[in-house]
């Protein structure tokens, strides 16, 4: 771990201006009830070299923000309100759909948590493949191209790749599609990749392959990687920071090793105690009490407040800041003890 983040802090150290940046970004979902506030004045980075892991519960917030960093929610009845992203320098919201159109799937490549959804169920995959690496690396024979596909589909465990290669979608299993789409974004040599839960349908060995492939293109390449996610164990094993979103707000972020073995929002601690313990001692599985808060009647207060064990007056009355705290930290808590950064 300490190799990892060494590596990421030099990597930053050196291109400060590359990767994602995200500030005080608001999307808000029209609702028959009103705007439902699906992301709240979040701001994140994610530098050359580094891999930024985004958790919560699900319905936090993970997948709009993900969406947001490629202008993917544009039409109704979402709506981006406010917030900048920059993406190696240049002002995402400012360009055209046109220009869009070329950074994604060059600058930046998106894998969609829904991967059958994304594959062209028209196209057998060799044909969606060929048609990526048509636009990402022109001029190749068709003996390449089909070079390109075997390598690509072999890295992602398939050794019946060419049955692979001659299905379409609707043949593969789930996880099937999902090492596809993988394979598929891995061939367009990106300069940032976000990646939305790309291992939950995959069985253990195919997921260690793919985490072994996102750390080496992330070390080879320096590639800047923002990935979500439900399983701490793949943060733990891969990611360098962690970014805790809940209710549409970040409510903690830090280096992956300070925040797991010492976090300080109570969310973050119950996140993590709820987590099976792997060595079997649990008789009873601990369940995070009460549900997140309706998004479009949010409380004033903290938005975790109402399941918060420690929650006091003013967790329900006054909406905590985003406070910086040691070791690179940041956390969003009244409670927190500047002095000694303790809940
Ligand atoms: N098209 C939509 N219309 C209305 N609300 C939406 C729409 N898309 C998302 N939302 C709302 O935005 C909030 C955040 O959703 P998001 O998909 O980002 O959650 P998530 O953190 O990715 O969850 P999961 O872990 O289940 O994937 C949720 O309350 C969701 O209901
Ligand atoms: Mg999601």
């Amino acid at each position: 771990m300490a190799n990892k983040q060494s590596t990421a802090q030099t990597n930053q150290a050196e291109s400060n201006s590359s990767g994602l940046e995200i500030s005080n970004l608001k999307i808000w979902f029209d609702t028959p009830s009103g705007p439902l506030r699906a992301v709240d004045n979040v701001s994140l980075s994610v530098n050359k070299g580094e891999i930024v892991a985004l958790v919560g519960e699900s319905g936090s917030g993970k997948s709009v923000t993900s969406l947001a960093a490629l202008k993917l929610i544009n039409t109704p009845p979402g709506r981006f309100v406010s917030g900048s992203i920059t993406l190696n320098g240049q002002n995402i919201l400012a360009m055209t759909e046109q220009e869009l159109e070329s950074v994604r799937g060059t600058s930046a490549a998106m894998l969609f948590q829904n991967p059958r959804g994304s594959l062209d169920p028209s196209f057998t995959i060799q044909e969606a493949f060929q048609e990526t690496l048509s636009r990402h690396q022109p001029g190749l024979s068709p003996k390449e191209c089909r070079e390109y596909i075997e390598t690509g589909l072999r890295q992602v465990g398939f050794n019946d790749w060419e049955r692979v290669a001659a299905s379409y979608p609707h043949q593969l299993s789930g996880g099937m599609c999902q090492r596809v789409a993988l394979a598929i974004t891995f061939a367009c040599n990106p300069d940032l990749l976000i990646a939305d839960e790309p291992t939950t349908a995959l069985d253990v060995g195919i997921q260690a392959k793919v985490l072994f492939l996102l750390r080496k293109l992330n070390i080879e390449h320096d590639l800047p990687i923002l990935l979500i996610t439900h399983d701490f164990g793949v943060v733990r094993a891969i990611a360098h920071r962690v970014v805790v979103m809940y209710a549409g707000h970040i409510q903690e972020e830090g280096p992956v090793d300070a925040v797991l073995c010492n976090p300080q929002h109570p969310y973050t601690r119950s996140l993590i105690k709820s987590v099976p313990d792997d060595v079997g001692n649990d008789d009873v599985l601990y369940q995070i009490p009460g549900t997140p808060p309706d998004l479009v009647n949010p409380p004033a207060g903290c938005r975790f407040a109402d399941r918060c064990e420690l929650a006091v007056k003013r967790c329900r009355e006054e909406l905590p800041e985003l406070r910086a705290l040691a070791e690179d930290r940041t956390a969003r808590c009244h409670l927190i003890d500047l002095s000694e950064n303790k809940v």
